[in-house]
């Protein structure tokens, strides 16, 4: 089953029973999305089981402030972005990050990420922040077009992940309640 019918596609926080689906798409997509800029050896680091305890303990107690978004059509899960408080200690705290978007390969080129990284980036804005960044291997030429056509730019950070170069991307989000004002006020 390749395509689905995605105008019936509802965006809605991850649940703790979606771990498995949620682990499977990760491995699939990220092994489809950056094969090319990863050596063989690499990519058979990643392991399901690793991904399901990390995964599992992610979604039983979320660190404040993140979300986990998933697609779904159906009752089939097709995809999930994750997001929250920037990571990197070299911006501050009025950045956000983008911290996952991914989906199942064999549902590509129907929208779903795009959906994805809009719901992600309207958390984002909702919680306040001014800006975003990621981080996308620099051989992942899919995701770079993808984010490229939606505002990314390279900031010019880079650092190694798993024997190949990843690059951070920033763009600018529209803040709906900036960080600290209070709440009501
Ligand atoms: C990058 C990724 C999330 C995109 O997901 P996707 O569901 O294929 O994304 P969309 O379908 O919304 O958009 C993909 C392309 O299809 C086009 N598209 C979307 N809906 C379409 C439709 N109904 N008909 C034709 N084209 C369509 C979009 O315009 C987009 O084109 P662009 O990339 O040139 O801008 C997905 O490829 C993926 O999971 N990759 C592996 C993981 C990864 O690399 N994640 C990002 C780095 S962390």
């Amino acid at each position: 089953m390749g395509s689905l019918d995605a105008s019936t596609r509802i965006t809605r926080e991850a649940r703790p029973t979606d771990v498995d689906e949620l682990v499977r798409i990760n491995l699939t997509a990220f092994r489809a999305g950056n094969a090319p800029a990863l050596s063989p050896e690499a990519a058979a680091q990643l392991t399901l089981d690793a991904a399901r305890g990390q995964w599992r303990e992610f979604l039983d107690d979320r660190p404040e402030g993140t979300t986990v978004t998933v697609a779904e059509v159906g009752r089939r899960v097709c995809g999930f972005a994750g997001a929250g408080p920037i990571r990197d200690e070299d911006l501050d705290a009025s950045a956000g990050e983008l911290y996952s978007l991914y989906v199942d390969p064999e549902l590509w080129g129907q929208g779903h990420g795009m959906a994805l990284h809009d719901a992600a980036l309207h958390e984002l804005a909702r919680g306040g922040f001014a800006s975003a960044t990621l981080w996308v291997l620099e051989g992942n030429n899919r995701a770079r077009r993808f984010y490229r056509a939606r505002g990314w730019e390279p900031d010019g950070a880079e650092r190694p992940f798993m024997g190949a170069n990843s690059l951070r991307l920033a763009r600018v989000l529209k803040v709906e309640a900036p960080r600290g004002s209070a709440k009501g006020a």
